[in-house]
């Protein structure tokens, strides 16, 4: 009936007139050449606007020849994985807490994947393993929902510049942040060591398949080379469009929007948790489209995840995103308040209180 599942935004809130606008307004200025095979790197138009909207929105040094535009985050990761395989890497950290789809993508290209422990102050960067590189999620882990420490994105950096690792950034939802200015990307402090990689699945729509990767000029060659073997190249169509909404503003416009629109809704469950169900508590910064309910009982998680099958709420418990079985967590619930559409809100926060109570 409801779904609290994190992973996506309210798909239902997607600018379709704006896209249709700017699609319309692309295709009919585009040259017939763009309709053609074109550059693996991705359109310039669109690489050279997302330069500056990341430079402006999330302080990423980025010029549009270090830009890959991938189909969707998943294929961006896929891409450095074998990039990183054919320059001889053999081991990716990965946070303890995480989704094993991407552990799984990094397997599929024949790298070993460690887990990195993660806690109050993020991943903890300091003791990171012996690994080619590391996939960290620093403005807002997924899915413990915590910024990633000042002295643990220094001590990432330095693991990275000490041996000619590398550090992938995943900023998934970056542009949402409710309490102050987001923390700039982590990629600024060392553009030459940090993959910044930014995705179009929570600002506008998973399906859209839109990601773009920030590389240092040491592994623009490699990750282009596996692109075009993966695909030859994201869809003009659509890169013509996300350029034009970029630039005609209407971009900045919805994610503003969006922000409020979920800020609304954390403040609300927040404070429907503290009136309906006071044992629970929402740990993690204001940010994202998912918040942590820490639960309190051993029990608890099994519990409201039965109770909330039952009255046909879809949730997913803190365990789920485990990277090994055995591994201690927290009982509690990762709650996507992003995804349900505006008129199903308060229904899924009712029957969510309600699986909270025995
Ligand atoms: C942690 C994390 N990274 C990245 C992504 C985006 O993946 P993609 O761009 O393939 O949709 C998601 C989406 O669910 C996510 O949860």
């Amino acid at each position: 009936v409801y779904s609290l599942k994190p992973g996506s935004p309210d798909v239902s809130a997607f600018p379709r007139r704006e896209w249709l606008a700017a699609a319309r307004r692309a295709l009919l200025a585009a040259p017939s050449a763009a309709l053609d095979y074109g550059d693996p790197r991705g359109l310039p138009e669109l690489r050279q606007a997302l330069a500056q909207y990341l430079a402006r929105a999330r302080g990423v040094r980025a010029t549009a020849d270090r830009i890959v535009i991938c189909s969707g985050y998943t294929q961006a990761l896929a891409l450095l994985s074998t990039a990183l395989r054919r320059c001889g890497a053999a081991t990716v950290a990965v946070e303890s807490l995480g989704l094993d789809a991407h552990w799984k993508v990094i397997d599929a290209a024949g790298l070993r994947t460690v887990p990195v422990a993660v806690d109050a102050s993020g991943a903890n960067t300091a003791e990171l393993p012996s690994a080619d590189a590391v996939v960290l999620t620093p403005a807002h882990q997924f899915p413990m929902g915590v910024a990633l420490a000042p002295d643990r994105r220094t001590a990432a950096v330095e693991w990275a510049r000490t041996a000619g690792r590398l550090v992938i950034e995943d900023d998934y939802d970056g542009e949402f942040r409710y309490d102050r200015q987001s923390v700039g990307a982590l990629q600024a402090l060392d553009p030459e060591h940090v993959v910044y990689a930014g995705t179009a699945s929570k600002s506008l729509a998973p399906g859209l398949r839109l990601a773009w990767l920030v590389l240092p000029a040491a592994w623009i060659d490699a990750v282009v080379a596996a692109k075009e073997v993966a695909d030859l190249h994201t869809s003009t169509v659509e890169q013509l469009t996300f350029a034009e909404l970029i630039e005609s503003a209407a971009f900045d416009r919805h994610v503003r929007r969006s922000r409020l629109r979920y800020r609304r809704r954390r403040d609300q469950l927040v404070s429907m948790l503290e009136q309906r169900a006071p044992q629970v508590r929402v740990s993690g910064i204001a940010a994202g489209l998912h918040a942590v309910v820490e639960l309190g009982d051993a029990d608890a998680e099994t519990d409201a995840m039965a109770r909330a099958a039952h009255r046909g709420l879809r949730l997913v418990g803190l365990s789920r995103y485990r990277y090994q079985p055995q591994d201690d967590v927290p009982p509690a619930l990762v709650v996507g308040y992003g995804t349900p559409p505006d008129h199903a809100f308060a229904g899924a926060l009712d029957s969510l209180c309600s699986a909270l109570t025995k």
